[in-house]
């Protein structure tokens, strides 16, 4: 099933199912060596530069700590401390980093520069968060519901708030893989029209239902997992005071999840914002599988590491 050696993965949109299901077995099997203390390095003596424009605290840590127990070695690049930041073009910091570098993540602004990055580079590049997507997130993500429900098929998931990042890569995702997902937004913060026409075509093919609507009371019906993001993404931190009150009928508290199964997941990318978007009852709660999904960054983008780079 593996022939993503040499690829880029800059959403799950290039990826079959199949392909997706061989990443999350694939990080399944890494995790269980990793916690049974074996030494595992398929990438012995090959480096990874992480290029980041915006901050982070798990996916920096992450791919830092995963490169190191894969053999290899990870380089932080700061967009503001590499030359990238005075101005030189992507097309050339491409070509030079591939002289060094056997793989690259960039975490960017514009998704474009994501696209350009892989366009130039001859080593497989990684999309570590751009403001249309966040494939890595999801990949962990699908990880963790697939270990606590043994299953994805058929599964329902609500995304509730900023059709944003994740709720693209969660509906591309859960198209792909056959889960139901609907997305409930305020008015003005719908996800993106072409990626929801492209989800409602991938879901014709795998049997997924995608569903956007006003209604959170409606998304969660049913639902096997709610997940929430921030109401103010990196880059929009200016709007915050107008989405607070766009977004104020859309907190995930106690009293909406009481329309979900009763063991759903409550699921975050982190960070997360308490008395916003979520309730400290909620995220805190039993339900809450947020570390999980933190934890499952480790093992999901070793496993893609591998795969791409080994
Ligand atoms: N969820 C996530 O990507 O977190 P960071 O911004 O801390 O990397
Ligand atoms: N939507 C958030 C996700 C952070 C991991 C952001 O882009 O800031």
């Amino acid at each position: 099933a593996n022939n993503l050696k040499g690829r880029d993965f800059i959403e799950l949109d290039d990826f079959t199912p199949d392909e997706i299901q061989y990443l999350i077995d694939l990080a399944i099997e890494i995790k269980h060596k990793q916690k049974s203390g074996e030494v595992y390095q398929p990438l012995k003596g090959k480096t990874i530069g992480l290029i980041f424009e915006k901050s982070s605290t798990r996916t920096r840590v992450s791919f830092e700590v995963g490169a190191f127990q894969l053999g290899a070695h990870a380089l932080f690049l700061s967009k503001n401390d590499i030359q990238l930041g005075r101005g030189e073009i992507i097309s050339d910091t491409a070509q030079v980093l591939s002289r060094y570098l056997d793989g690259m993540m960039i975490r960017t602004f514009g998704h474009e520069n994501v696209i350009d990055l892989a366009r130039y580079a001859t080593v497989p590049v990684i999309n570590g968060l751009s403001d249309l997507a966040h494939p890595c997130q999801v990949l962990a993500d699908y990880q963790t519901v697939y270990e606590h429900k043994g299953k994805l098929k058929g599964l329902k998931l609500a995304y509730i708030g900023d059709g944003n990042n994740m709720a693209h890569s969660l509906m591309i995702g859960g198209a792909k893989l056959g889960v139901h997902v609907s997305v409930a937004t305020p008015e003005g913060y719908e996800p993106d029209a072409s990626v929801v026409k492209e989800c409602l075509e991938i879901a014709r093919e795998t049997g997924s239902q995608i569903v956007v609507t006003r209604s959170p009371q409606e998304a969660v019906k049913d639902a096997d997992v709610i997940y929430t993001d921030v109401w103010a993404s990196m880059g929009f931190e200016e709007e915050q005071k107008i989405r607070e009150a766009a977004f104020k009928d859309y907190q995930v508290d106690e009293q909406l999840v009481q329309g979900a199964k009763s063991d759903y997941l409550f699921m975050h990318c982190l960070p997360a914002h308490r008395g916003e978007e979520v309730s400290e009852g909620v995220i805190d709660g039993s339900n809450s599988v947020i570390f999980d999904q933190a934890e499952n960054r480790l093992h999901a983008q070793k496993a893609l590491m591998a795969a791409l780079m080994g």
